[in-house]
Order: C-alpha cells, then sequence, then structure tokens
C-alpha cells in the first residue's frame, strides 16, 4: 500500500521468468486475428478453414438446471449436517447455433467463432465470464492495483505444466551447475501430478511440514533461512492445495495464509495455489464429527466473513485464496471446471498478475493454442445462456421455428449448482465418516481357555473384551477425500519374521492391505498413502501408514455400502494370523518393472489410479 491508502501495483516477476519464457515474442498471426474482426473485412490473409465446411450445424445439450441438487441442509453456523438428497433430474435444453447475428464477440456464441483458430486467452464469452467471477464473485476486493487477470487454460494439469514452463529452467545433472538447481516447495502429502511434472525438468522437491492448519510457516521459514546452495538454488515456487486439500481434506484459514505468505514474500518465493475443491468446503464436519465421536461439540464454526458481501452467502462464507492477500503479486491460483462440470472437458484457467498471465498466454499460443471451442462454447452457452441474435438465429435453424427458451444458468445459477454440489458431497462425506468412525476399534472377545473353565477363581482366566484402536484421521474439512491413519504397528504380525529375512513392516502391511482390500467379500480400492508422500523420505518413514478414501466417485447409493465393506476388510485383515499369507498377497501385488521397494511401487501405482 502506498502514502495515501493506493493499493502498489504487482511486483515485477521478470527476474523469475525461465530463460525460455524471457525469450517468448508474440504470435503475430494471433494478433492479426484482431483485424479479422474489423466489420465487413474480407479475409484473403488467414489460414482459417471456412466455416461453411464445419459438419456441424448446431450443438445440443440437455443440461442440469442449477437446481437439481441440494445444497447443504446446514445453517452456516456449522450445525447439523442433513440427509436431503437431489432434486431429481431437471434438465434444459441448450444449443450452440452455427453463426449467430451478434456482433459483440463477447457476446457472440456460436460455431463459426468458437470452432475457429481463436485467441490464446481463451474464447471471449467465457473469457469474459471468468473474468467477471474472478474479479467480481472470489475476488471483490484484490491486494495490488489493477488487480489479476485470467486466460484459460486445458485444466490445471495443463496450467501448472505452463507455470512451470514459465518460471522454471530445466536442470539436468552432470551439465548444469548444482548452485542453479530449482526446487520446488510443497506439503508433506501432496497431490502427486504437480511433482511429476517438476521431477523430469531436473526439480528438487522440497517438502515443508503441513498439518490440520496447513503448511507450517516455522518450517518454511526454517528451511529458506538455513537453505544450503551447494544443494541447489534456494527454491523459488511453492505448490499447494488450500482449500479441501487432496488427499488430507483441510482448509487453511485466512491467518494461516497470512503467515505463509509473509515468509514467501520475504524469500521471494511464488505461490501457485491449485483449488479445484474450493467451493467444497464442509462447515459442518467438526460439530458433526464431535456428535459422531460423542465428543462435546465444538464452538459453531466462524465462517469467514468477508468485509463485503458479494451478494452470495454460499461465496461469502468460503474460506478465502492466498490471492485475498497477495499484495505483491506473487500468487498465482489455477481453477478448473474438472469438479464443478466434469474432467473431460479438460477446461480451466488461471489467475495472475497481467504480466505473468501475458507471458502464459505466449506459452499457449505455441502449445495448445486454446481449449477446445466445443467445450468452451458448450460451457460458455450453459452458464451464460444464448443471447438474443443467437437465439433467434437458432429459432430459424429448427424446423419448428419455437423459440428457443433456455437461458443460461447465469452467475446465480452458476452459484447455485456450486451449493448444490457442496451439498451432495458433503451429505457422502457425513456417510462414510459415520460408518469409518463405527469401526475404527476392533473389538476382540476373547473366550476363557477350555483347560481353565473348572478353576474359574482367577478373573484372569475369564472371557475379556479388548479394544484395539486401528484407524484414526479427521473429518475432512473440504474436498473429496478422508485421510486415514491405518495403525500398522497395532496388527499382530507388526515386526514378526517373515520368510524373506525381514521383519514384516509398515510398507509390507500396507501393501498387503490393499490387495486384500480388492479380495471377494470386499472388493475395494483405496488409495495407499505412499501415493502422496512428496519425497521417497516421507514414503518410508510415514506414507504407508495412510490411505485416501474418495467419497465422489462412487454412486450414492453405494457411498456407505464401499465404506462399511473397507472397514470390514481392515477389520479381516486384523485377523491375518500368518506371515505366510502377507506374503501370498504381497506377491499378488502387480509386479513393476525398475520398482525397488515395496513403498516406491505403491507410490507408483499412483499413475494407474488418475487423481
Ligand atoms: C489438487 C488437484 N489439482 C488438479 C487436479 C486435476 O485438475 P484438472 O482436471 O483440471 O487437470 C486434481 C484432480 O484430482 C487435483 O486433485
Amino acid at each position: 500500500m502506498q502514502p495515501g491508502g493506493e493499493k502498489s501495483l504487482p511486483m515485477d516477476l521478470s527476474h523469475h521468468f525461465s530463460e525460455v519464457a524471457k525469450r517468448r515474442v508474440p504470435n503475430e498471426m494471433k494478433r492479426a486475428y484482431q483485424l479479422f474482426q474489423i466489420p465487413g473485412i474480407r479475409n484473403l490473409a488467414g489460414g482459417l478453414p471456412n466455416a461453411q465446411f464445419f459438419p456441424f450445424d448446431t450443438l445440443e445439450a440437455q443440461a442440469a438446471r442449477p437446481e437439481r441438487w441440494s445444497p447443504s441442509a446446514v445453517s452456516l453456523d456449522g450445525s447439523a449436517a442433513g440427509r436431503s438428497s437431489g432434486q431429481g433430474a431437471t434438465a434444459a435444453h441448450i444449443a450452440v447455433p452455427k453463426v449467430s447475428g451478434e456482433r459483440d464477440i463477447i457476446k457472440r456464441i456460436d460455431l463459426s467463432t468458437a470452432l475457429q483458430y481463436g485467441q490464446a486467452q481463451g474464447y471471449p464469452p467465457l473469457l469474459s465470464w471468468v473474468r467477471q467471477f474472478t474479479r467480481e464473485i472470489l475476488l471483490p476486493d484484490f491486494g495490488y492495483r489493477g488487480g489479476p487477470d485470467v486466460a484459460m487454460s486445458c485444466g490445471s494439469t495443463d496450467a501448472f505444466a505452463k507455470v512451470l514452463n514459465l518460471f522454471v529452467n530445466s536442470w539436468t545433472e552432470g551439465v548444469n551447475d548444482v548452485g542453479e538447481r530449482p526446487g520446488l516447495l510443497c506439503e508433506t502429502f501432496v497431490y502427486g501430478i504437480p511433482l511429476s511434472e517438476g521431477l523430469p525438468r531436473g526439480m528438487q522437491v522440497v517438502p515443508i511440514e503441513s498439518d490440520e492448519s496447513g503448511i507450517s510457516p516455522g518450517d518454511l521459514e526454517n528451511t529458506l533461512a538455513g537453505w544450503d546452495s551447494s544443494k541447489g538454488k534456494r527454491p523459488h515456487i511453492m505448490y499447494t492445495v488450500t482449500l479441501g486439500h487432496n488427499p488430507t481434506g483441510n482448509v487453511v484459514s485466512l491467518e494461516r495464509k497470512k503467515e505463509v505468505y509473509a515468509v514467501c514474500s520475504k524469500y521471494d518465493v511464488i505461490i501457485v495455489e491449485d483449488e479445484p475443491y474450493w467451493y467444497l468446503q464442509f462447515p459442518s464436519a467438526a460439530a458433526e464429527e464431535a456428535k459422531s465421536r460423542g465428543h462435546t461439540a465444538p464452538s459453531p464454526a466462524t465462517l469467514f466473513q468477508p468485509a463485503t458481501s458479494t451478494g452470495y452467502p454460499f461465496i461469502d462464507s468460503l474460506t478465502p485464496t492466498f490471492l485475498k492477500i497477495d499484495t505483491d503479486g506473487r500468487v498465482i491460483r489455477l481453477d478448473t471446471f474438472s469438479k464443478t462440470v466434469a474432467p473431460g472437458c479438460r477446461l480451466g484457467w488461471i489467475t495472475a498478475q497481467p504480466a505473468v498471465v501475458e507471458r502464459y498466454i505466449r506459452i499457449t499460443e505455441t502449445s495448445t493454442q486454446q481449449p477446445s471451442g466445443f467445450v468452451q462454447s458448450l460451457v460458455a452457452e450453459l452458464i451464460i445462456g444464448p443471447q438474443p441474435e443467437a437465439r433467434s438465429a437458432f429459432a430459424r435453424a429448427t424446423l419448428s421455428g419455437t423459440a428457443h427458451k433456455f437461458t443460461g444458468w447465469q452467475m446465480s445459477g452458476w452459484i447455485r449448482w456450486l451449493s448444490g454440489l457442496r451439498g451432495s458431497y458433503e451429505r457422502r462425506m457425513v456417510r462414510m465418516c459415520q460408518t469409518l468412525d463405527a469401526g475404527m476399534d476392533l473389538i476382540q472377545s476373547k473366550s476363557p481357555r477350555p483347560s481353565l473353565i473348572s478353576n474359574r477363581d482367577s478373573d484372569s482366566d475369564w472371557g475379556t473384551i479388548t479394544k484395539t484402536n486401528i484407524l484414526s484421521y479427521s473429518w475432512p474439512r473440504g474436498g473429496m477425500f478422508v485421510w486415514l491413519r491405518i495403525k500398522f504397528e497395532c496388527h499382530p504380525l507388526w515386526h514378526a519374521p517373515s520368510g524373506k529375512g525381514i521383519p514384516v513392516d509398515g510398507p509390507m502391511l500396507s501393501t498387503a492391505l490393499l490387495m486384500f482390500l480388492t479380495r471377494k467379500p470386499y472388493l475395494v480400492i483405496a488409495a495407499p498413502g505412499p501415493m502422496f508422500s512428496s519425497s521417497p523420505e516421507i514414503r518410508n518413514a510415514r506414507g504407508w501408514a495412510y490411505y485416501r478414501l474418495c467419497f465422489a466417485a462412487e454412486t450414492d447409493e453405494n457411498v456407505e455400502a464401499s465404506s462399511q465393506k473397507f472397514v470390514e476388510g481392515v477389520h479381516a485383515f486384523w485377523k491375518i494370523k500368518s506371515v505366510e499369507e502377507i506374503e501370498k498377497l504381497l506377491d499378488s501385488f502387480p509386479h513393476m518393472a525398475d520398482v525397488r521397494d515395496l513403498a516406491e511401487g505403491l507410490g507408483q501405482i499412483g499413475a494407474l489410479f488418475g487423481c
């Protein structure tokens, strides 16, 4: 903030740009496209196929209305999550016409423009809507003068790869100087694809201790302050998920974000926050967790209260993004339609200071060029709705000539859709957690020893009931996942000698459990912790002790039954008393060439699970 209260411009981050990103120049062809917009211009320049030859006359779909799913039956103070189900199959017909007479490119949604080569920043109507949504709804008050800009992506995976392209010089051992080796800061447990993008570029992954409140600012400070340059360049980029973390389900408070931001600002670190689950925050989780476990109810959740309301209580109640406190312009946020519309859309956007977005667009111009026009126009049609011109064009094109009634979801419909999704996922989360809570302890009764039945004067010889806690976890505060700690160290075979001459350990039991669960009658697959361990050290020391369960993938009816099968499977696994049985399970683990140990093998099967 400058004297007089005026916000400062975002800082210049060009010293962080990769050499390749610095050398990129605007694509002259793309610049020339603006000239094609001149009304009445005769185009003898562009190598564009004529839209007449596109084999699609319309693009039509039957699509949900925003009210399809019930929002959480939870008051915004976090009391009881209800169980109301979705409201059925309300749907509307949407159609993108071939040609709309609309001249304003940010209002024109038609196939002749959407299926043509277009601008790398995004399809104008959708880009304009995303810009409005980001700047007015997600981020009504931003930290630097002018605020951020947006550009479309083909989803967050694509956007992150481009961000690394923008900020990271590839490094090769034995070729480049060690002091130049780039680093990637991240949480201890992390969604793996970003690491898989960074590692082949020679990046050094630098895990920072993280707890239920998020990244530890203390550990971040210690790591950066005591950085040993003989191991590489002090990291200048951090990857983080703060709202419904994958895999831990944490939501990082604004207070913690401020502390982490201060350290990043001190050491000039760029923050890339990847937030596909930002709208899935569960205010009921703490209260429902206490109720399910018979604990005293926590004080009502204090929901975030923005200084100025967006006019949408659902949005106002959500913990905000790092962007909100970004006064330097060092935050890049990745958003995606993968979890709000569908992953196959391959559509999302980045939000960052304009100079960063400008370099990002340069990278897009020579790689993906733009997200698919089919997807951009259909999503635009769904959310924004047809403009009057397009509506009559469509009516003319249909046999009946009936006017097209669909008006698009509009902003309020979009937010209603998000709150319905939140409600649906929250109800699933509650059902899964209630089932898991009922199975956290293994209850075993031991019968009196037959030889002693006649001699009953010693209490210790009577049948006893033992309770062993084998699962522990917190109900997720957001996202799609439950992050379970499985207490393998309490398994009867823990450290028993195995045929291979090494005692049964955590990675062995974790792998054996994975295989055991996939057998009848359990038939469940869960994601083992090594998949999410950000380093081999974390994987071997503690990653094996966790499993991630997703309450999103199964059908509504199956969430409870699948969780129950998981619990039954874990309990039955505890009854295995022979090391040979564990070894047989391990032998059935899919063989992977060049995998050195079990924990690494578990980590690698992540690739098979997608996300
Ligand atoms: C944290 C996180 N980021 C990104 C993605 C993938 O996003 P997209 O489909 O937009 O590439 C996922 C998918 O599970 C995810 O969990």
